[in-house]
C-alpha cells in the first residue's frame, strides 16, 4: 500500500524489434533499471489487440496481446521476470466499452434482433449527452439497423451494457483469464461510467459543454464493482482494484472504495489540475485527508499520467520546481503512482495540433522515453511512433544515472527513503503554519516525525523551526553519503527540503 507505482506507456516505453513502437519485451529488458529505481509495482497500460483508435482504450479481445506490444508468453515472462524482483504488476482493464472491432459489437450490430444487441445500448434517436475526447454527441447511427449507439468516448468505443447479466460473466471471465495468469491487480479505466441513468433523459450540464463521463456517477456501478471485488478477493494474494474516478471532487470519489467491499485505491486527481501554490496544495491535502477514513481508505498521489501536460510543462518548465514537486509527492501519506518519464523530468512534446495522433491532442505527455544520451536514445531501427521529448540526451536515463544530483538520482534516493520509512508511507499528516508561501508539513508516526517544507515563491524563505534538524533530503542538491547538514532555518527559491530530527 505504501509502495510506489510505475506507470507504464508500453508504446512508448522501449522497443526490442525496431518498429518504432514499444513492446513488452522492452519492459521486461528495462525491470533491472526500474527495481534499481525502487519501483515495487507496475500499472501496465493496454496491450490488448486493438486498432488503436484510442491507443489501445479501444480493446478487441480482453484475453490477448496485440502483435504489436509481443505474444502472452511475453506477457507471461514479463510477470515472471517481475516477480522474481518482487514487482507487482497491475494490468489496465477498461470496462465501459469495447472498440467497435469487438466480435461481440459486430455481433450485435449484425441486425436489432441479433442475441449480442442488447450488450450495448442502442435507441431511435439520441439525447443531448456529449462524449469525451472528441466532444461530439454519444450517439453514432448504425446506418444498416437505422438505430443510435452509445459511446461515452470516441464512435469506435460502443458502451457496453453492464445492466447485461451475459455482459458481467463475459467481462469477469476476462478478468479471471489474467488473474489464473498471476496478474497482481487491475487498473479499472473510466469507473465512474459502469453504471448509467437509463432513462436517458437530457441534461443542462452537457449542453453547458461537459462530457457526460465528468459527471456520471450512478449506483449501478458501486453493484458491479462489488462484484469484481468479490472475484479478486477468491483469489490468493493481495490482488488489487485501482480505479480511475475521474470525477475531480474528492467527496464523490471516496464513494468508490464503499465499505471495504469495491476499490482498494481510487486515483484522486485534483491534484493534477492544481497550479503550483501552496494554498491550493494544502486545501488539496487536508480536503483528502479528511474525506478519507485512515482505517480502510488509502489516498492515492500522483501528479501525471499519459492523459495530461506533464507536470515540469504545467510548473511553467522549471526544473527546480519539478525537482520541489517530487519531494512533496513523496513525502505524502498513501500510495504514489508515478508516470513514465517523470523521474526524468521529462517535458511535453512540442507538436503542432495538426502532428497529433490522439483525437484529443494527448500526445504531448506520450513521447518515447530518452534511455541513452546519444540518439536515437536507445531506439535503433525505424523512429519511434512520436518525437523525442525536448533535451532527450541531457535528459536520458544514461545521462541521469551518472550524475548524483539528477532528477532521477533524485527520485531514487526519495523512493528508497519512503521505502525503509515507515513515518513517510504511513504516518499522519499535518499542515504547520510557519511561513507565507512555505508549504510545512509533518508527519508523524509514534515517537518518529519528519518535517517537509516546500517553498513556492522565487524568494529565500526564512522558516524558523523548534529543535534541532537535519536535512536528510534537499531538492536541488545531493547530500552525499556522509553527516547531514543542519538545517539553518532558510529554504531557498522553489526549494523543497525533507527535515529529520537531529540525533543527540
Ligand atoms: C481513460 C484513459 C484514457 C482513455 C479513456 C477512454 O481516461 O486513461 O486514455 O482515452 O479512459 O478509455
Amino acid at each position: 500500500m505504501g509502495a510506489v507505482c510505475y506507470e507504464v506507456y508500453p508504446r512508448s516505453f522501449a522497443d526490442t524489434t525496431g518498429s518504432g513502437e514499444g513492446d513488452l519485451p522492452g519492459i521486461r529488458a528495462k525491470l533491472d533499471h526500474l527495481d534499481w529505481l525502487g519501483i515495487e509495482a507496475l500499472w501496465v497500460c493496454p496491450f490488448y489487440p486493438s486498432p488503436m483508435c484510442d491507443s489501445g482504450y479501444d480493446v478487441a479481445d480482453y484475453c490477448g496481446v496485440d502483435p504489436r506490444f509481443g505474444t502472452l508468453e511475453d506477457f507471461d515472462q514479463l510477470l515472471a521476470d517481475a516477480h522474481a524482483r518482487g514487482m507487482r504488476v497491475i494490468i489496465d482493464w477498461v470496462p465501459n466499452h469495447t472498440s467497435d472491432a469487438h466480435p461481440w459489437f459486430a455481433e450485435a450490430r449484425r441486425s436489432r434482433s441479433s442475441p449480442k444487441r442488447d450488450w450495448y445500448y442502442w435507441r431511435d434517436t439520441p439525447n443531448n449527452w456529449r462524449s469525451a475526447i472528441d466532444s461530439g454527441s454519444t450517439w453514432t447511427v448504425d446506418e444498416a439497423s437505422d438505430q443510435y449507439f452509445l459511446h461515452f468516448f470516441l464512435p469506435q468505443q460502443p458502451d457496453l451494457n453492464w445492466y447485461h447479466a451475459d455482459v458481467v460473466e463475459a467481462m469477469l471471465d476476462g478478468l479471471r483469464f489474467w488473474l489464473d495468469r498471476g496478474v497482481d491487480g487491475f487498473r479499472i479505466d473510466s469507473t465512474q461510467c459502469l453504471g448509467k441513468d437509463l432513462s436517458f433523459s437530457d441534461d443542462d450540464r452537457c449542453l453547458a459543454g461537459e462530457p457526460i463521463n465528468s459527471f456520471n456517477d450512478h449506483p449501478r456501478t458501486h453493484e458491479v464493482l462489488r462484484r469484481v471485488r468479490s472475484l479478486t478477493d477468491s483469489y490468493d494474494g493481495d490482488r488489487v482494484l485501482v480505479g480511475e474516478v475521474n470525477l475531480r471532487k474528492e467527496a464523490e470519489i471516496v464513494k468508490y472504495y464503499g465499505q471495504g467491499d469495491e476499490l482498494q485505491l481510487t486515483f484522486n486527481f485534483p491534484p493534477l489540475d492544481a497550479p503550483w501554490d501552496p494554498i491550493v496544495w494544502r486545501m488539496l491535502i487536508t480536503t483528502i485527508e479528511q474525506q478519507l477514513d485512515p482505517a480502510d481508505a488509502w489516498p492515492v498521489w500522483t501528479l501525471s499520467n499519459h492523459d495530461n501536460s506533464r507536470l515540469r510543462t504545467r510548473y511553467g518548465g522549471s526544473m527546480q520546481r519539478a525537482r520541489a514537486a517530487a519531494v512533496l509527492l513523496l513525502t505524502l501519506r498513501g500510495t504514489v503512482f508515478l508516470y513514465q518519464g517523470e523521474e526524468l523530468g521529462l517535458e511535453d512534446l512540442d507538436l503542432r495540433r495538426t502532428q497529433m495522433v490522439d483525437p484529443a491532442g494527448r500526445d504531448v505527455a506520450r513521447g518515447p522515453m530518452p534511455w541513452l544520451r546519444e540518439p536515437p536514445h536507445g531506439w535503433e531501427g525505424r523512429p519511434p511512433w512520436r518525437p523525442f521529448p525536448p533535451d532527450s540526451d541531457t535528459l536520458s536515463a544514461e545521462a541521469q544515472r551518472e550524475d548524483p544530483d539528477s532528477m532521477l538520482n533524485l527520485h531514487r534516493r526519495l523512493i528508497h527513503l519512503r521505502q525503509s520509512s515507515p513515518v513517510l508511507q504511513f504516518g499522519s499528516w499535518h499542515h504547520l503554519d510557519l511561513a507565507r508561501g512555505v508549504l510545512s508539513y509533518r508527519r508523524s508516526l509514534g515517537a518518529d516525525h519528519v518535517v517537509v517544507l516546500v517553498n513556492f515563491t522565487g524568494r529565500t524563505k526564512k522558516v524558523p523551526l523548534e529543535g534541532d534538524w537535519e536535512v536528510h533530503v534537499d531538492s536541488q542538491a545531493f547530500e552525499g553519503k556522509g553527516e547531514f547538514a543542519r538545517y539553518d532555518g532558510e529554504v531557498q527559491p522553489d526549494q523543497a527540503l525533507l527535515l529529520a530530527p537531529r540525533p543527540g
